[in-house]
């Protein structure tokens, strides 16, 4: 125990180390970099069954928001039979043979997508995940992450993460973490607007830096944006990633939180 205990430590140094070199614009998400073990455990990772064989796939990601339940985003459940998803809890490398002691694996018994999704302007992108056996409460590399009830303000600094392609267009292994100041839905509606790109819908909220960088990108769908601790969006779509003036758009959790509360209640 006491070697763990140091293993623990040594890597939440290491975590303040790699988060000063974020600032400098380092590795790895776009910009961000390798998760400690137990950092984010609320993250899931959707994997698909192989349709031959053993062995899954990275789909995208998700937040466990109930012991039974996790959100997603619907733009990558929409058309998947529910019997080829895998849900990874309590990892951070998200290779299917990994060997991690506080891996969890789920089924996924039934999927709601919202009704009103649209798969070409990703209005309403948000879906919830029916796990068939509940996630454990004794494992402390996975709990749920309490839903924000409002926006946070202008600015707030946030954390996005997920198994996404990073700066050299690869799948990470390792989980990544990026942290990004949160944009309103009118702000973003403003920037994106100001290109005449009419993509901010209602529902819509954003992050990220003017100056670009930093941000989610293909894989890391579903995935949360976290802000003071609660889950504020929901990773959903963007004009390419990290682009300058172009921040990351998020499903809003806030503005769903009816839609949401009726599913999780269920
Ligand atoms: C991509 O970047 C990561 C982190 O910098 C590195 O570990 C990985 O080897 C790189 N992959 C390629 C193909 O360059
Ligand atoms: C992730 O797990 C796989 C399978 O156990 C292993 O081959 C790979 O080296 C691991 N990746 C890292 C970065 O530790
Ligand atoms: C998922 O379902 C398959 C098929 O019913 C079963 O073989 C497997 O053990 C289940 N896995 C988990 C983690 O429940």
């Amino acid at each position: 125990m006491a070697l763990q205990k140091f293993y623990v430590l040594s890597c939440a140094l290491l975590c303040i180390i790699l988060e000063a070199q974020e600032v400098l614009g380092t590795s790895l998400i776009i910009g961000g970099r390798n998760v400690c073990p137990g950092e984010i455990p609320y993250q899931v990772a959707i994997h698909r069954k192989y349709y031959f064989g053993s062995g899954s796939y990275h789909w995208c990601g998700g937040s466990i928001i109930s012991r039974r339940h996790v959100l997603t985003a619907a733009h990558g459940i929409s058309g998947v039979p529910v019997s080829e998803f895998l849900i990874f809890a309590g990892v951070i490398n998200n290779t299917w043979q990994s060997e991690e002691p506080t891996k969890v694996l789920r089924n996924v018994s039934a999927v709601h997508i919202h009704e009103d999704f649209n798969l070409e302007t990703y209005f309403n992108d948000i879906a919830i995940l029916t796990v068939t056996e509940d996630f454990p409460t004794d494992n402390h590399a996975i709990s749920t992450i309490p839903l924000a009830e409002e926006h946070p303000a202008e600015g707030t600094e946030c954390t996005t993460s997920g198994w996404g392609k990073t700066d050299n267009d690869t799948l990470p292994s390792i989980l990544q973490v990026v942290k990004v100041p949160f944009i309103s839905h009118n702000t973003c509606q403003e920037i994106y607007t100001d290109k005449n790109d009419d993509s901010i819908l209602p529902g819509m909220v954003c992050a990220g830096y003017p100056e670009g960088g930093k941000d989610a990108c293909g894989g890391d769908s579903g995935g949360p944006l976290a802000c003071g601790g609660n889950l504020v969006g929901i990773v959903s779509a963007g004009e390419g990633c990290g682009l300058e003036n172009y921040p990351g758009v998020y499903a809003s959790v806030p503005y769903y939180k009816k839609w949401i509360a009726d599913i999780v209640k269920e």
